[in-house]
């Protein structure tokens, strides 16, 4: 037992010989304005003399604790993740609201200098219902300057609300459609179509974002499918969708994927942009030579890979995980392959992106990660493609397998100008992907098309109101009294 404890000494110490408690922590989850379901900063590491340490691959030596200051218990999750640069990315979510914290950050038994440090404003818990004007939130998550030119509203210079309603149904007949009235920061809805569950996303997403801002009034069409609906040019309807596609003239917001992502973070969902981006896996030399794909037969171009290129096992680990669409052939396509835990994909150098039945939904997962995405050309887009170009923040690549063989062979031969490719990609993430990212886009683009209705906005009588579920949020009430 001596014995093994001296060891673990010597262990640690070692790990830690160079990083002190000069190490410093920055990032916007320092303010408690930055209100998001996952808040985030970031620990860089430094030694005593307060050099910056740039690598460290060891186990996470730094921990996290929040306090109130008396002795009740802090409702909270956290992460910290190991970028193995020497800078660490930490995660948390309240499951409470409070007036105030102490945050301690620890580098094992010792607090770093900077700590404790104070949140001194009310910190609000995702369920808080504390909406603010739309402008303060911006403010207060420093939210890019997003316009919206250049992207499917340019069609819509003017919406005319009177009729449009039977206008919208007469036309879609068939999707799965729900009308929304956002008034007073109260969200109503009706819903059209046979297959309307997916409205819990949309429903989730609005009732968020009314708890914390308070939304224009106005009236949309969301379209809960995943295929757009909207391919007429010349007159065409605004219909709200989470896919896009080059053919058709819909409106897209970030898929719910992303938005259920973001807002259950640390919570009902392991996996978001934060946590892919913070699992860098192993370093470039000793990552698999491989491109992986794994996916389900939802597409041509993905069974067409699989048989052709799944016994070039030097370039490749490639298999599916589900037949639905096509009949299993074994002797083409190999055998149903288990799924790999997206965390592992990073143990790749190469990630294979075909799109499914519609876009690939994993692709901000796959940007933000630490291997070099090679992406099939496609019609299907996502809100966040305009911010992203081939050769800087991935490699296209056509439906010609013997070109994407060639690639690869290109991407083991330039190792410089992909490792710039995956900082690119990166930045991508950070700069539209972070979850304060997302929440800014969607708002921004809400409020963009909420100022280019006109007639009047109503709760039709065949609306039903989306209630919040969530508590009362008592540390609201002390500072908006005051305006
Ligand atoms: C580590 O990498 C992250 C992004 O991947 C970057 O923001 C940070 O500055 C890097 N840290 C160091 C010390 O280079
Ligand atoms: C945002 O963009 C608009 C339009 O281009 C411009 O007028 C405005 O000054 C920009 N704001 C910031 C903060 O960059
Ligand atoms: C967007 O388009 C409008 C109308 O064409 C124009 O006035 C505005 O300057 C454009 N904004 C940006 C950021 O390009
Ligand atoms: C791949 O290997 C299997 C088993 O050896 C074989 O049956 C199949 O024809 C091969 N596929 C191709 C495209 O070469």
């Amino acid at each position: 037992m001596l014995l093994y404890l001296t060891f673990l000494f010597f262990i640690t110490n070692k790990i830690n010989a160079q990083i002190s408690t000069k190490s410093y922590f920055y990032g916007p989850g320092l303010r408690p304005q930055f209100d998001l379901p996952v808040r985030y900063f970031f620990i860089q590491a430094v030694s005593e003399n307060g050099a910056l340490i740039n690598s460290f691959k060891e186990d996470n030596p730094f921990s996290i604790k929040f306090h109130s200051g008396d002795n009740s218990r802090t409702f909270y999750a956290n992460k910290i993740l190991n970028l193995k640069n020497g800078t660490f990315l930490v995660m948390f979510r309240f499951f409470k609201s409070y007036e105030f914290l102490y945050l301690q950050v620890y580098l094992g038994n010792e607090e770093l200098v900077q700590s404790p440090y104070v949140l001194n404003a009310p910190i609000k818990s995702p369920d808080c219902n504390c909406p603010i004007p739309i402008s303060q939130w911006k403010s207060d998550l420093t939210c890019p300057n997003y316009s919206f030119n250049d992207t499917t509203l340019d069609y819509f210079p003017e919406i005319q609300l009177e009729g449009l309603d039977k206008r919208v149904f007469d036309k879609f007949p068939h999707a799965s459609l729900v009308h929304y009235t956002i008034k007073d920061n109260k969200i109503y809805r009706k819903t059209l179509g046979r297959y309307t569950d997916f409205k819990m996303f949309s429903d989730e997403l609005l009732l968020y974002l009314s708890r914390k801002l308070i939304l224009p009034d106005m009236e949309f069409f969301m379209n809960l499918g995943d295929w757009p609906q909207e391919r007429d040019k010349s007159n065409p309807l605004p219909i709200i969708s989470w896919c896009g596609n080059k053919g058709f003239y819909d409106v897209i917001l970030p898929t719910y994927e992303l938005t259920r992502a973001t807002l259950q973070g640390l919570h009902r969902q392991e996996l978001d942009v934060l946590m892919t981006y913070g699992h860098v896996g192993p370093q470039w030399k000793d990552k698999k030579k491989q491109a992986l794909f794994r996916g389900r037969d939802s597409r041509q171009e993905r069974l067409d890979l699989v048989e052709y290129r799944r016994n070039d096992t030097n370039r490749y680990d490639i298999g599916l995980t589900h037949f639905f669409f096509f009949k299993h052939d074994e002797n083409k396509f190999g055998p149903i392959l288990s799924r790999i835990g997206f965390f592992d994909f990073f143990t790749y150098r190469y990630q294979l992106c075909l799109d499914g039945t519609v876009a690939a939904y994993r692709l901000p997962y796959l940007l933000s990660g630490t291997s070099l995405v090679f992406k099939q050309d496609s019609y299907y887009y996502e809100h966040f493609y305009r911010f992203i170009h081939p050769w800087i923040h991935y490699v296209p690549f056509t439906k010609d397998f013997n070109e994407l063989d060639r690639l690869l062979d290109w991407a083991e031969a330039n190792e410089n100008k992909v490792d710039r490719i995956i900082q690119s990609s990166r930045r991508i993430a950070e700069d539209h992907l972070f979850p304060d990212k997302v929440l800014c886009y969607v708002t921004m683009l809400f409020e963009e098309y909420a100022s280019r209705l006109s007639g009047k906005i109503i709760v039709h009588p065949d609306m039903e109101l989306v209630q919040q579920s969530t508590d009362v949020c008592t540390i609201c009430k002390a500072p908006r009294d005051e305006f």
